[in-house]
């Protein structure tokens, strides 16, 4: 596990980045990613390429023992080229034309853009082909940042009738896929498509899932012309792309595929006000909330398994969030040696020094403004330390999956069916059940190969093909483990109904149909029981009456309305597995009540349910405790245990690394809060 660094040399006089370099190499660093945004200052006109400062800049990052990440620079076309090729630039549905001036100006489907990318991407390869001092690539950065996966201009129109026609062949099949009767919407051409420009009232979900996946794949191609270029001037490089957190537009498994390594950005106290749901508590702002993080680390390192990198980790308060409070003491430690925990084999702060000018003055780096330490300088130092002391970690073997896919979150955000449903909440509840239980988890694709895992979690499998329910009954029929959460079974891959009941081509497995479904707001009280017992749990949003046939009720309706009595969750043996549905939106109680019983009969050690904000993860032979919380927490193995980084005490936010893994039986005990 390495740490490094994200710097803009091209930022700060030269005279300053023998200093800089040398402060890197002083605190540990052993990674520089640089050029990003660069393109400007690499070809200040058409054609006038201008390599020398990046050459001097990569030379010194060698002189001093560090590595180089270089990234391809096309995220920010220069002027020169817009005012050359406007037709590069984004349109908004309605057809404003999203400006220069920022970033992520360009257009994925432009051929303007691809020609002008082919251009500057192999003369920078070419350039580096051969340097010693650079490890690799990323290609952009963050793509689809600022909403900028779909794009509505001509060319992206007539990108997607192209996509459509190959997807479909006939124009015939396309209405029967949509179901185009409905509200007139029959197409007599391809060229009669358009993408979902606004209109009066919804758009049909058909069209709109359609759209999604058609402007994802054009990521994809665009992000493939660059890896070709770099691979085919150097292929020991690897090449990477930073992805976000929690994003939902853009397909990560599928950019994934052409890639030699994954990595994201990340930046805790900014997700817990913009990407979770409710309001963040006090310890969330200080050090942001470890499943929301984790639930990331796992995606993105699954989505290809090893190595997987944090590109930009955050290093202090940022810029962009609604409110930008200072980390806790120790988080920016704390969140490299999460990341460690997760899996990552390399974390990268985001950036060298606060910046004088531009867009992002607000945003901290290792060093302040005048070029002294900050608070994230000493936690880099501090982790790079520790982390080098703990040494190789194995990969994270995780023996539970977590089925997430984004043609279900899409299609469940096109029609969520009620103001609070959001895939991804839903998500966090079955992932922060097992996670509380000290369980890693891999985030992968549904058709992912399941038989190396003990037990299997699907919390809204909402779009399912004959193919799909086939290799999940295969699962279970030779000894998995299954959990489905509500909205599971819903519609086939078109975004349409079946003539058949919710969960379609898994009703036999689950051995229930689903009667009816509702949503419900949280006025309403939303309770279920134990069939056999006597104990209840709340839940919320969504819930389904099912019937069961083969399978045995579980949890029951336990209110006063029309659902009391009916049936909430069933369980089904089938031959050597099991498999679980549960119709409703678990709260974390009975969230915690289906996944615990799950792990036991999966065979799957976990430890006495964790305090919230407090968390352990193991990593090969090692096992991280990390502490988001200003609570201070007691550590108690089943067996002692050597620490290799602090101790069983863990203070808040600070972190305590175990020689060995102490999982299996261990409990915590709450010494104070703050
Ligand atoms: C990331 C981006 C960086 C920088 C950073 C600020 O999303 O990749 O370039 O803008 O956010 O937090
Ligand atoms: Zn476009």
């Amino acid at each position: 596990m390495r740490i490094g660094v994200c710097y803009f040399p091209e930022h700060w006089p030269r005279e300053r980045w023998k200093t800089d370099v040398a402060q890197m190499a002083e605190a540990g660093l052993e990674y520089v990613r640089m050029a990003e945004f660069s393109w400007a200052v690499l070809e200040p006109e058409r054609g006038e390429f201008e390599f020398e400062w990046l050459d001097e800049a990569v030379d010194l990052i060698g002189e001093y023992g560090m590595q180089a990440v270089l990234c391809t620079p096309t995220a920010t076309p220069p002027k020169w080229l817009v005012d050359e090729r406007p037709e590069i630039l984004q349109a908004e549905p309605d057809g404003t034309v999203r400006e220069h001036g920022s970033r992520r100006h360009y257009c994925f489907n432009s051929a303007a853009y691809r020609e002008e990318t082919d251009r500057i991407v192999s003369k920078l390869a070419e350039r580096y082909a051969d340097d010693p001092h650079v490890a690799g690539w990323q290609t952009d950065n963050e793509f689809g940042c600022h909403r900028t996966v779909r794009c509505y201009c001509d060319d992206c129109a007539d990108a997607f009738r192209e996509w459509l026609a190959e997807t479909y062949g006939s124009i015939e099949a396309l209405n029967e896929a949509w179901g185009n009767t409905f509200w007139s919407q029959r197409y007599a051409s391809f060229e009669a498509v358009d993408p979902p420009g606004p209109t009066a009232a919804e758009h049909h979900p058909s069209r709109l899932l359609d759209y999604a996946r058609f402007s994802s794949d054009s990521v994809v191609d665009y992000n493939r012309l660059q890896v070709d270029l770099l691979r085919e001037a150097n292929p020991d490089w690897f090449v990477t792309h930073n992805f976000m957190g929690r994003f939902p537009t853009l397909d990560a498994y599928a950019v994934s595929e052409d890639l030699d390594l994954v990595s994201w950005d990340s930046y805790p106290t900014g997700f817990v006000q913009d990407r979770l749901e409710g309001e963040p508590t006090p310890d969330q702002l200080r050090a942001g909330d470890p499943d929301q993080l984790g639930m990331d680390h796992d995606l993105y390192r699954s989505a290809l398994d090893r190595p997987f990198w944090v590109m930009e980790q955050q290093p202090g308060d940022v810029n962009w969030p609604p409110h930008c409070p200072q980390p806790g003491e120790g988080a920016m430690r704390l969140w490299a040696h999460h990341a460690s925990a997760h899996g990552a084999d390399a974390v990268l702060y985001f950036r060298w020094r606060r910046c004088l000018e531009g867009q992002e003055q607000y945003h901290a780096g290792l060093r302040k403004q005048d070029g002294s330490p900050d608070r994230g300088y000493e936690d880099a130092i501090r982790a790079a330390a520790e982390l080098a002391d703990v040494g190789e970690a194995d990969h994270v073997d995780a023996s539970v999956a977590l089925l997430f896919d984004y043609d279900n979150l899409w299609a469940l955000d096109e029609q969520p069916h009620a103001p609070d449903f959001d895939y991804w909440s839903l998500l966090d509840a079955f992932y922060g059940a097992c996670r509380a239980r000290g369980v890693q988890v891999d985030v992968v694709h549904p058709t992912t190969a399941l038989s190396g895992y003990d037990a299997v979690v699907a919390p809204a499998l909402h779009l399912v093909t004959d193919g799909l329910a086939k290799r999940l009954t295969d699962y279970v029929e030779t000894g998995g483990e299954l959990l489905f959460g509500p909205r599971t079974g819903v519609k086939d891959e078109y975004n349409k109904l079946r003539p058949a009941p919710q969960p379609g081509p898994l009703a036999d497995l689950v051995g229930a149909t689903v009667d009816q479904h509702e949503s419900l707001p949280s006025q309403v009280e939303t309770r279920v029981c134990r069939v056999d017992g006597d104990e209840t749990y709340a839940f919320r949003t969504w819930s389904e009456w099912l019937e069961a046939d083969a399978a045995t009720p579980l949890f029951e309706y336990d209110t006063d309305g029309i659902e009391a009595g009916r049936t909430a969750a069933v369980e089904n043996g089938v031959r050597e597995g099991r498999v679980v549905y549960c119709g409703v939106w678990p709260g974390a109680d009975l969230a915690d009540a289906l996944v615990a019983p799950l792990l036991e009969r999966a065979g799957v050690p976990s430890c006495d349910r964790l305090p919230e904000g407090l968390r352990v993860g193991e990593r090969g032979d090692y096992t991280w405790v990390t502490n988001f919380s200003s609570d201070r927490f007691a550590i108690e193995p089943d067996e002692d245990v050597e620490w290799l980084v602090g101790e069983r005490t863990v203070d808040a936010y600070d972190v305590a690394v175990a020689d060995g893994r102490i999982v299996d039986g261990l409990s915590v005990e709450r010494l104070d809060s703050r």
